[in-house]
């Protein structure tokens, strides 16, 4: 019979870094970059923040209400809190299938920065070379993504059955700071570089005319995504919080560094990107991957060992940043897997990275082998992608705020935030008028916007 007994993150600031370390991830570094470069830069930007601000806070902190209350991972969290009302349950189970096909094709891209790494390490990028052609060579071969692919989940399975306090927890303290050093010496290089004051202006000066209904939606996809909110995975990791810590103060604390990292990368990228003429901001996808290297190579030109250990650096942030999420996506479906089914953590574990990677080999061949395989005109990947990023983690998120603003008894809600009285909460009105009315509408319109566009 398997052990049952939950055990809880050892400290407040163990807490807050495990959370960061879920939401900091590709998508700060990799998707908020090509995004900004497609979507206009600043104005996008401002979106962004507006909606990290009044979705993006108050999701995660009714998620952080529904994880600690309940005790339970997220498949099984609403049956604790609505034993009356069944439905609820499959906004749980949403959210644990969002995890296996998230970590399915993100465990892709976290292969990619591996091998990046690896390439770095040799100096790859150094050379005079067609990083275009490297990219698509590397991401369509048979095997060598897979390969990638299989090993990040391997690492990620290797953290994840040590458990909440020695794997996670431990793992994030160590890695979380060493990615905010990285993070900052690279600001400070790609600043110094010549021609990046442009960079800049295309960070911070917003152009209004920019914003549509696809923007908007991109910036909302893009806050849940980044925040990991919408899916209950900090729904699961709350269910090991303390009873003492401060859910309104972690979730901004956690917003803070998330978006902090995310505008630090643009710092990075984009002063980088203009710096080199003739290069281009919108590639999409292949920014970090194909536009980056030809900045380290022709940046640092005169300079090879600065553009080497820039390069190395630079993707080993991303694997770092990388691993503190894709142990986050894991742990959703395996403390679901270990619970449900009662079955030993390992093996859940096990259970875990079997499906993921073996939905990981299908997204990672979609780029090679499988790219005439085409669901809605999209390949395996893409469709992961949209499907959760724009599709299952903001209704994901519109049903959590609808539950937690509408459903859930007003007291539950107010004693998790001020836990039992103790805090004083002067906003507690205001967050209670965003969940129930604000983020359920303003992600409704959004969507029904797009919808009939
Ligand atoms: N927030 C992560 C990132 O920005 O890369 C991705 C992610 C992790 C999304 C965990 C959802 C999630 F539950």
């Amino acid at each position: 019979m398997a052990n049952l007994e939950r055990t809880n993150f050892g400290s407040k600031i163990g807490i807050i870094l495990a959370s960061a370390g879920s939401a900091v991830g590709l998508g700060n570094i990799w998707r908020f970059p090509y995004l900004t470069g497609e979507d206009g830069g600043a104005a996008f930007i401002l979106v962004y923040v507006i909606c990290v601000l009044f979705l993006g806070i108050p999701v995660m902190v009714a998620e952080f209400i529904i994880g600690r209350r309940s005790r339970a991972n997220t498949g099984q969290a609403y049956a604790v809190l609505a034993p009356s009302a069944p439905a609820w349950k499959w906004v749980g189970m949403m959210g644990v299938l969002a995890a296996f096909l998230i970590l399915g094709y993100y465990g892709v891209v976290a292969g990619w920065t591996l091998e990046y790494t690896v390439a770095s390490s040799m100096g790859v990028f150094l050379n005079d070379g067609d990083y275009t052609a490297f990219f698509n060579a590397f991401v369509s071969h048979p095997w060598r993504p897979v390969l990638y692919m299989v090993l990040f989940m391997l690492l990620t399975h290797v953290i994840i059955v040590r458990g909440v306090k020695e794997g996670i927890e431990r793992c994030s303290k160590v890695m979380m700071p060493m990615l905010l050093l990285i993070i900052c010496v690279l600001v400070v290089c790609s600043l110094s570089l010549p021609g990046a004051a442009d960079g800049l202006k295309f960070l911070l000066q917003p152009d209004f005319s920019k914003i549509d209904g696809k923007v908007l939606l991109d910036a909302m996809g893009q806050t849940f995504f980044s925040m990991s909110v919408g899916m209950g995975c900090l729904c699961t990791y709350a269910s090991y919080f303390t009873n003492d810590a401060n859910l309104m103060k972690t979730a901004g604390s956690v917003a803070l560094i998330d978006t902090t990292v995310a505008v630090l990368a643009g710092f990075v990228i984009f002063p980088a990107v203009f710096s080199v003429p003739g290069l281009s901001v919108d590639a999409g996808p292949g920014l970090v991957f194909v536009t980056l290297p030809n900045v380290f190579h022709l940046a640092f030109g005169d300079v090879p060992w600065v553009g080497y250990i820039f390069s190395l650096m630079f993707y080993l942030l991303l694997v770092l940043a990388t691993l503190t999420s894709t142990i986050s996506l894991h742990e959703v479906a395996t403390a679901y897997v270990h619970e449900r089914f009662r079955v030993t953590r390992r093996r859940a574990a096990v259970v875990v990275t079997s499906v993921c990677a073996v939905l990981g080999v299908f997204c990672a061949l979609s780029f090679g082998l499988l790219s005439d395989v085409r669901v809605f005109g999209l390949t395996l990947f893409d469709l992961c992608d949209f499907v959760t990023a724009k599709l299952m983690l903001p209704l994901g998120g519109m049903l959590i705020a609808v539950f937690t603003g509408w459903y859930l008894d007003r007291r539950i809600v107010y004693d998790e935030v001020t836990n039992c009285g103790k805090l004083r909460i002067p906003f507690f009105k205001f967050y209670i008028f965003l969940l129930k009315f604000v983020a359920p509408i303003a992600i409704a319109s959004i969507f029904i916007n797009e919808l009939f566009r």
